[in-house]
């Protein structure tokens, strides 16, 4: 942290890093923080050998670490750093959101009308959207740049399917929007999901939960019950979800489905993922692949583990046949409390009977605090129909869960099953704390 004297007095920096050859700083100002963007220099020389090194690049498509060499002659070697920054940015990255695209402690950043760039930030999640120095001039530069950025992640938008959802190579979600038709400004939104997925023993580093309930639930999802992860908008549903499955056996084989790729368990050798294709347009219908297909397909993998990535409809019906025949599922579900849960499950779409909401084992709920930190609040036990609050972060209560000990009473005989939970949820609670003191976390501000 520093303090520096700016034109307006003093102005307080609280963070300070570098993202490729731009450095980000961010500063305190009187309504908030400021995401502060300084890129290299841009001085005459730069500017003369970048247009010039543009040119013969769109008329003899010549390769652009080439293009440095051959316009950086006349150039410093800061303004080499920067020809080159900025060639890159243009040719090949997200040209004015070049930063953003590639800032890893940025949670989720978004354009919807021409003016700054705002974000949510890692280490100051609860200013919730904070602006930027970057700003989109027009609604022309920013159609540009909804395009520029769909592209160069792989995907593509047109007038004629105008909303888009796609996972970039680096596994952030960009939703795009195409001004016209549906909206009034062209619009984008990027999440940007950790480089490497949370594990288990980092969310019980961040406080996210106790390691005695992390263990509970791990055991929960090994053991092929069938749990819901439930929460509002970005309270880090599918974060958990996903470090629950990080942890299971590498003999398992783990089915992912989801409408949009969010789940990433790519060092995992049983995971298989498989993605909705969503109706485009009303003529695409026909070439849709719904989710409740990829559920029946799923079935004939012989998966251990069956996880939805989000539970919206009448692919619970699928999920809980899935869960009859004894597979294991997990899904997450958008709701805050048990009773919305339940009627949720038992309502339109859903429509599950009472007897099927009896097969799910284990509802936990999680929020997103003011602060910005997320935290289980509660987790239910289903014993037959009827729920059980076995952890409660208010209270600090927590009990072992009884379908955990008599699961594991039919592989280790001798031991009565409620010692078996106590035993097994405790060797695992000491693993995730061993490894949550190994894990190098960066401490919300
Ligand atoms: N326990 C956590 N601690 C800190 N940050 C977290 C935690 N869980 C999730 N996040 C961050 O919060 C963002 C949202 O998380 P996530 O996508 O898991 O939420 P969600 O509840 O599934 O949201 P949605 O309702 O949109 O599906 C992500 O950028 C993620 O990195
Ligand atoms: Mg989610």
């Amino acid at each position: 942290m520093a303090e520096l004297r700016g034109e307006k007095g003093v102005s307080r920096i609280f963070a300070e890093y570098h993202v490729g050859d731009a450095v980000v700083r961010l500063r305190q100002r009187d309504n908030g923080l400021l995401y502060e963007v300084e890129e290299p220099a841009l001085t005459d020389g730069v500017k003369k050998s970048l247009d010039q090194a543009m040119d013969e690049y769109v008329k003899r498509g010549t390769n652009p670490e080439e293009l440095v060499k051959k316009y950086s002659r006349r150039l410093s070697s800061s303004e080499v750093v920067a020809l080159r920054y900025y060639l890159l940015r243009e040719l090949r990255g997200f040209s004015k959101l070049q930063v953003f695209m590639y800032d890893d402690q940025i949670e989720d950043f978004t354009i919807t009308m021409p003016g700054p760039v705002r974000l949510i930030h890692r280490l100051a999640p609860h200013y919730e959207w904070i602006e930027s120095n970057v700003v989109v001039e027009s609604d022309e530069e920013l159609d540009k740049l909804v395009k520029l950025v769909i592209e160069r992640s792989g995907g593509s938008i047109t007038p004629a399917s105008p909303v888009v959802e796609i996972l970039t190579p680096s596994f952030d979600r960009v939703a795009g929007v195409l001004r016209g038709e549906v909206s009034l400004h062209s619009s984008i939104t990027v999440r940007k999901f950790p480089r490497s997925p949370y594990s288990l023993a980092r969310l019980v580093k961040l406080g996210t939960l106790r390691s005695e309930v992390a263990a509970a639930l791990w055991l929960a999802v090994e053991l092929k019950c069938n749990v819901i992860i439930a929460g509002l908008t970005g309270s880090g549903k599918t974060t958990l979800l996903n470090s629950l499955l990080l942890q299971l056996p590498k003999n398992y084989k783990i089915v992912t489905i989801e409408e949009h790729p969010e789940i990433n368990l790519k060092d995992h050798p049983g995971w298989l993922p498989l993605y909705a294709r969503l109706p485009t347009s009303p003529a695409a219908r026909q070439t849709a692949i719904p989710l409740t297909q990829l559920l029946k397909a799923a079935l004939r993998h012989r998966p251990t583990i069956i996880a939805v990535g989000e539970a919206r409809a009448e692919e619970v019906q699928d999920m809980i046949t899935a869960a009859s025949v004894g597979h294991g599922t997990a899904t997450t579900l958008h709701t805050d409390d048990l009773d919305h849960m339940v009627k949720r499950l038992t309502s339109h779409p859903m429509n599950l009977r009472q007897d099927q909401v009896a097969l799910i084992d284990y509802a936990v709920f999680i929020v997103r605090m003011p602060d910005g930190r997320r935290r289980v609040k509660e987790v239910y036990e289903n014993i037959s129909g009827k729920w059980e609050l076995i952890y409660d972060y208010e209270s600090g209560k927590f009990k072992l869960p009884e379908k955990i000990g008599q699961k594991l009473a039919i592989s280790y005989r001798g031991l009565e099953p409620y010692e078996l939970a106590a035993l097994e949820v405790r060797r695992r609670a000491e693993q995730l704390r061993a490894q949550a003191r190994r894990e190098e976390v960066v401490a919300t501000a």
